[in-house]
């Protein structure tokens, strides 16, 4: 595995990250502890140290599967990023809920779900400017820091240009920007990327496999069934991604490289881009992401180095 510097934080995380959306049931498949015990344990044979979930995949349902891997494993080996902002209801149903006492009480949910009495990243879950400019939510998240319940803030936008949020960062106290960036979708590049360089914040890279639709497998006319959220994607536009993949896949993915590892890779090269999340749904998965690794070199500005940083 390869280690950068999670920004300011100062973590040192594996550049390959487990997403666990699909452990909360919305991806077509619904996982039992055995299946995630083995998801969780080849990543940490593998190096990976980064999980990110929240509290509306499932009703803390995914958190509480990888509580219940965390119980038999060392806690502080991992970089648990969770996040908050929802009310789950139903499958593909939530609500919002940013108010500070919501708040509080999904990371007591969180917490108890993941059997741990704190979360290394606690991030602002995709919400709204109005429920972002908001003074209270960020004392009452300070003090959660204070209390030890929480180590890093982060801000997981929902628009991939939403500079209003990523500006105000290290105002509102937090360290770490979450943004979807891959091959189809490069957006943050323009503005987010920059002002996430010039405040020295970690950048978490989202759906870095455009949903799974980069890793090659999928043609135009792939159907998902109900179940899966990507049931939902407008077939236009999906088609679209798809013909655009088979472009990519013709003209810069290196005969014979396999397109999820190349994806992956590709991201991991912006100088603001710290670590990958792909969703995974088992662990032949999470060995073909983090062969990634061997597609990347050693010079990236956040690499991590033992000597300087460790002493
Ligand atoms: N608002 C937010 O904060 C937000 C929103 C979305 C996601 N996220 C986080 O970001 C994570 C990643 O995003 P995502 O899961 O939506 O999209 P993604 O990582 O781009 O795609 C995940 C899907 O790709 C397929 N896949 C994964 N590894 C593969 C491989 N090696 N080869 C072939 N296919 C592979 C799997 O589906 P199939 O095998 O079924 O194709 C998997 O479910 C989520 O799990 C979640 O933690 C956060």
């Amino acid at each position: 595995m390869k280690y950068r510097r999670l920004g300011k934080t100062n973590l040192k995380t594996s550049i390959i990250g487990v997403g666990t959306w699909q452990f909360g049931g919305e991806w077509g498949m619904n996982f039992s502890q055995d299946e995630v015990e083995r998801i969780l344990g080849r990543a940490k044979e593998l190096g990976i140290n980064l999980i990110d979930t929240a509290e509306c995949y499932g009703d803390h349902l995914s958190e509480t599967l990888i509580g219940g891997f965390l119980r038999n494993d060392h806690r502080e080996d991992w970089i648990i990023a969770t996040k908050f902002g929802h009310q789950f209801h139903d499958r593909f149903n939530r609500t919002d809920a940013f108010q500070p006492e919501d708040v509080i009480k999904q990371l007591d949910d969180s917490l108890r779900a993941l059997g741990t009495d704190y979360v290394d990243l606690l991030q602002f879950h995709s919400g709204s400017n109005s429920s972002f400019d908001h003074d209270k939510l960020w004392t009452t998240l300070d003090k959660l820091v204070q209390m030890g319940k929480v180590h890093h803030l982060g801000i997981s936008i929902g628009a991939n240009d939403n500079l209003h949020q990523t500006s105000a960062a290290t105002q509102v106290g937090a360290s770490v920007i979450q943004v979807v960036y891959n091959r189809l979708e490069r957006q943050p590049e323009a503005s987010v990327f920059p002002s996430c360089l010039e405040q020295d914040l970690g950048v978490l890279a989202r759906v870095p496999l455009a949903s799974g639709y980069l890793s090659g497998k999928y043609k135009p006319g792939a159907t998902f069934g109900q179940d899966d959220v990507r049931h939902r994607h407008d077939p236009e536009q999906t088609a679209e991604k798809l013909r655009q993949v088979e472009q990519i896949r013709q003209n810069e993915v290196p005969e014979g490289t396999d397109m999820a590892r190349w994806a992956l890779a590709w991201c991991l090269k912006h100088d603001a881009v710290t670590a990958v999340i792909p969703g995974c749904k088992n662990a032949a998965q999470v060995e073909a992401n983090a062969a990634a690794i061997k597609l990347i070199g050693d010079n990236h500005p956040q690499a991590w180095k033992e000597t300087a940083e460790e002493n």
